[in-house]
């Protein structure tokens, strides 16, 4: 048994998107969330840049005393996974691997399609991965960097979000593609206007309930579940406005946010 909280970070809101599917299917653990609002987004920014900003935001977590480390963002999955996965010793758990297996079990006629942030889509990560699992697949990516942008404002279903997703999804519904991968951890807010777009025949993928799936089988194996008869505790942090966090963060979560708090992330 383990008592302490598990870290989950973004570089933002999206992040939250798995932390609901966590609290859902593990609603006995308690979380500290970091939400790197303040420097969102990274997916446009270089490699370097989205390493030394992961790295720092883990710094800040680990100083919470957790038990295990979830990275709830595709963009820092993409550019450190190795570097991240041997250098602590705690378990670290990525958003990629979950996903893929995800698309390969739910494709039929093997034509995946992937949207990211660019820094994820130039990564070429989710073709390897995907084509590890399964070389018959074809993977056809697309970046959507716009897209990080509409779900840090807000605006997830409005005739803006429409236009851009039909601009960025017109050559994916060209290639046929029966599963597309939402490969960006704030993708499933716009997903009703992805789904509008795409139309219905075509299954959308998040990563998000996965990831859960892999945070309570990592728990139980190494059995570092939180006692139940204990009440989880949710803290959250951002590097942004508190209040803008907290109104947003809310309706991603569907339950409010009180009392989060402002990090000085620069100076880890
Ligand atoms: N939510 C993040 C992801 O899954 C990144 C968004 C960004 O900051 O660009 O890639």
């Amino acid at each position: 048994m383990d008592n302490r909280p598990i870290g989950v970070f973004d570089s933002g809101l999206g992040g939250l998107t798995v932390l609901k599917e966590i609290m859902e299917l593990i609603p006995t653990e308690s979380v500290v969330y970091f939400g790197d609002c303040g420097r969102a987004p990274y997916g446009t920014k270089s490699k370097e840049m989205v390493i030394k900003y992961t790295f720092q935001d883990i710094r800040f977590l680990l100083n919470q005393d957790i038990k295990m480390m979830v990275i709830a963002c595709n963009t820092m999955s993409a550019c450190s996974l190795e570097l991240v996965q041997h250098d602590f010793n705690i378990p670290v758990i990525e958003v990629i691997q979950p996903g893929s297996r995800c698309a390969v079990r739910e494709t039929r006629n093997k034509r995946v399609g992937v949207i990211g942030t660019s820094a994820t889509v130039n990564s070429g990560i989710y073709e390897k991965t995907i084509k590890k699992i399964d070389d018959s697949i074809e993977v056809y990516s697309q970046a959507c960097p716009l897209f990080v942008n509409l779900a840090e404002e807000g605006w997830w279903d409005n005739d803006i979000a429409e236009r851009i997703t039909e601009e960025y999804l017109t050559p994916l519904k060209k290639e046929k593609i029966d599963t597309l991968v939402l490969g960006c951890t704030h993708y499933p807010l716009l997903s009703k206007v992805i789904q509008k777009v795409m139309g219905d025949d075509v299954k959308l993928v998040s990563s998000a309930l996965e990831v859960a799936k892999v945070v309570k089988e990592v728990g139980q194996k190494d059995k570092m579940n939180r006692d139940e008869s204990l009440s989880p505790v949710y803290r959250y942090y951002t590097s942004d406005s508190v209040e803008k966090f907290e109104a947003l963060g809310g309706s991603i979560l569907g339950k409010s946010i009180h009392s989060a708090g402002k990090v000085e992330i620069d100076k880890f």
